[in-house]
């Protein structure tokens, strides 16, 4: 079964649409440039000019397409649709690949989710005589809206009256955006838990212009001002009548507009060889930028949009910390702080187990869901059953007007900017401090901590951007290790406490960039089996927690080097500065500024990101877009 729209994984595809005066193919064709990274192995266009509509789709990279383009250039147009698709199941074919189109060639449709009844649907049209030309789900709802599309009242908007009646047959989650030669002037589109952002503009000649995308970076380089869909809505822009949001019944409702806070140049490179690079660079102002404004004038925490009353958060007694990922091993960093600081006990689940194992909810607990992207289904789906249970939820999120804060009683925003490279760092550093914030906020509303203990934390939390920095700049010695071990075929990192999630991250930043097996380890849990991994020269990062840390968990963590140095391990040691027990077992020895326990980690990951970056790129491999990965998945 192909199709960017089938299968377990499902779809990380990238959406745009384009209706204004400017050539829509340019248009089109840079916002499929910006979201490339949303999934890319194959892609196409349709653009209605002169009462014709015509496609052009080709299956690998964006280049693809446009090789094509240049050969066969589509007409100008100002108005148009296009997608960039990341298969699952079966090939990424040009027949696959988006746009697809109606049997009359009427309307073409693009399409991000799952079309859980396609089947039926598919059936049900090719017992009207439809012949189907790929193997998608996408495909039925083409032909399904040309039929509606027939069907509807004479008049205005029966291109949106034939998408309310689709959406309203269709299961599964989709974002849906078409056009039509039958409506020239009018882009219609249609979303169901899968990202979709509506911008609006002012071309040079003074009219306005229209833009869709599945998330603001589409758009950023015309426009700020951008427009959320909400859940089972659609929306029709007219080019003369502007933009109608309706939901599926076609009742019409207000979208809430919000100013997107990212520049066209924030998306870009900004000199480094890789977004990646870039990204890990801006983390010491990705932290400085979450922790703005979250200190009233009394030193009182403030977080955004926290619809849950002071008595509502007093009445938490259970905690559950719920993401995938990155964002996972955020969680697991959030347990050790919130517990210390609040005293309430934290789950950390990963999201795609989280439901299934059937936890104990109820309206005591409240469920905090991490995920940068905002749009990451598993994610969402676990924050659902949440409040299916009557658990109140606080979403950590980077993606403001997402679909995961949008559901969500409560959200803190972290204030990353766009995080455009596949493997998240600054999204991850974040996400953490963000994590420090909510556990200070719960502890400072439910009276455990006074606010002057609060914001003496916060003064470290606010010496960590300066930390990171210092880190930043001593790396050298990490690029130069990272050459040397761009050829191992395993690397273990250890880590105890606060420490244990660092290496687990880690450990997924090698896997995910440079395709190398690497595991993390509670490094107590070493004698119990793994050491056994241990051969000459095998490279062993371990995270060597403060030497003020409690139960001299510093000690043990010295015993661990020593344990697998005596037994051939090539030993690199992640250490606080002036920390000297270390020294006699470190065949590498990385130093991290001097960080209270808790907030570690946000220092001794940044090495870890590093060496994977630089072991990536000295093995020739792509950083920013590695095989296999998409940055957002957004269908379980
Ligand atoms: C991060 O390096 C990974 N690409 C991945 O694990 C990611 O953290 C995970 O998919 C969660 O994404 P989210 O934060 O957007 O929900």
């Amino acid at each position: 079964m192909a199709a960017c729209s089938t299968g377990t994984l499902g779809p990380m595809c990238g959406i745009v649409g384009y209706v204004g005066p400017q050539d829509a193919r340019d248009v089109v064709l840079e916002g499929l440039r910006r979201l490339e990274y949303r999934g890319y192995d194959s892609a196409g266009i349709a653009v209605v000019a002169d009462g014709t509509l015509t496609a052009a789709k080709k299956a690998g990279k964006l280049a693809n397409l446009e090789k094509v383009l240049a050969e066969h250039p589509l007409p100008a147009a100002t108005i148009g649709i296009g997608h960039t698709r990341w298969a699952t199941h079966g090939g990424p074919t040009d027949r696959n690949a988006h746009p697809h189109l109606s049997a009359d060639g009427s309307v073409a449709v693009i399409h991000n989710g799952i079309i859980e009844n396609f089947a039926a649907l598919r059936a049900e049209c090719e017992a009207n005589g439809i012949e189907f030309s790929s193997e998608t789900d996408t495909e039925v709802a083409a032909h399904l809206l040309a039929a509606a599309y027939a069907a509807a009242p004479a008049g205005e908007s029966r291109l949106a009256e034939a998408m309310r009646t689709v959406c309203r047959r269709l299961e599964g989650a989709f974002t849906l955006v078409a056009t039509s030669a039958l409506e020239p002037d009018t882009l219609v589109a249609a979303r169901r838990s899968s990202p979709l952002v509506v911008g609006i503009g002012e071309a040079v000649d003074g009219s306005a212009e229209y833009f869709l995308g599945s998330d603001v970076a589409a758009f950023i380089a015309h426009t700020r001002e951008a427009r959320e869909l909400g859940q089972d809505q659609v929306v029709e822009i007219d080019r003369h009548r502007g933009l109608t949001v309706t939901d599926f019944t076609g009742s019409v409702v207000e979208p809430r507009g919000y100013t997107v806070d990212w520049d066209a140049a924030a998306a870009e490179k900004g000199g480094y060889d890789w977004f990646m690079l870039k990204e890990i660079a801006e983390q010491p102002q990705a932290i400085a930028d979450t922790l703005l404004g979250r200190l009233g004038s009394h030193g009182e925490l403030v977080l955004d949009e926290v619809r849950l009353s002071d008595q509502e958060l007093r009445d938490i007694d259970k905690i559950f910390v719920v993401a995938c990922g990155t964002a996972y091993h955020a969680g697991l960093i959030a347990k050790y702080a919130i517990e210390h600081w609040t005293r309430i006990p934290v789950e950390v689940e990963v999201a795609s187990e989280f439901r299934y194992r059937d936890p104990v909810l109820d309206r005591s607990t409240l469920v905090v869901v991490i995920s940068q992207s905002g749009e990451t289904m598993d994610t969402l789906m676990a924050l659902r059953h949440a409040k299916e249970q009557n658990a109140r939820v606080l979403a950590i999120c980077n993606a403001n007007g997402s679909t995961i804060p949008r559901e969500s009683d409560a959200v803190l925003y972290t204030h990353a900017g766009p995080e455009v490279a596949v493997a998240s760092t600054k999204g991850f550093l974040t996400q953490v401090v963000a994590c420090y914030l909510v556990g200070l906020f719960l502890a400072q509303v439910r009276g455990v901590k006074y606010e002057d203990e609060v914001a003496a934390i916060v003064a470290d939390l606010r010496r960590l951007p300066d930390a990171v920095a210092q880190v930043l700049s001593g790396m050298d010695e990490v690029r130069e290790l990272a050459r040397e071990l761009a050829d191992a075929d395993t690397i273990l990192f250890l880590g105890r406490h606060v420490g244990f999630p660092v290496a687990l991250e880690g450990a997924l930043k090698l896997k995910e960039l440079a395709y190398i097996h690497a595991e993390g380890f509670a490094a107590g849990e070493l004698k119990h089996g793994p050491i056994a991994l241990i051969d000459q020269g095998t490279p062993v990062v371990v995270v060597v927690p403060s030497p003020r840390s409690r139960e001299s968990v510093h000690g043990k963590v010295v015993s661990n080097i020593q344990e697998v140095r005596a037994r051939g391990a090539r030993t690199i040691v992640i250490a606080e500065e002036g920390d000297e027990d270390v020294v006699p077992y470190a065949d590498h020895l990385i130093r991290v500024p001097r960080t209270p326990t808790l907030l570690a980690p946000v220092v001794t990951t940044v090495p870890l990101q590093v060496l994977a970056c630089e072991i990536a790129d000295t093995r020739g491999l792509d950083v920013d877009q590695p095989r296999n990965l998409a940055k957002s998945v957004t269908v379980e």
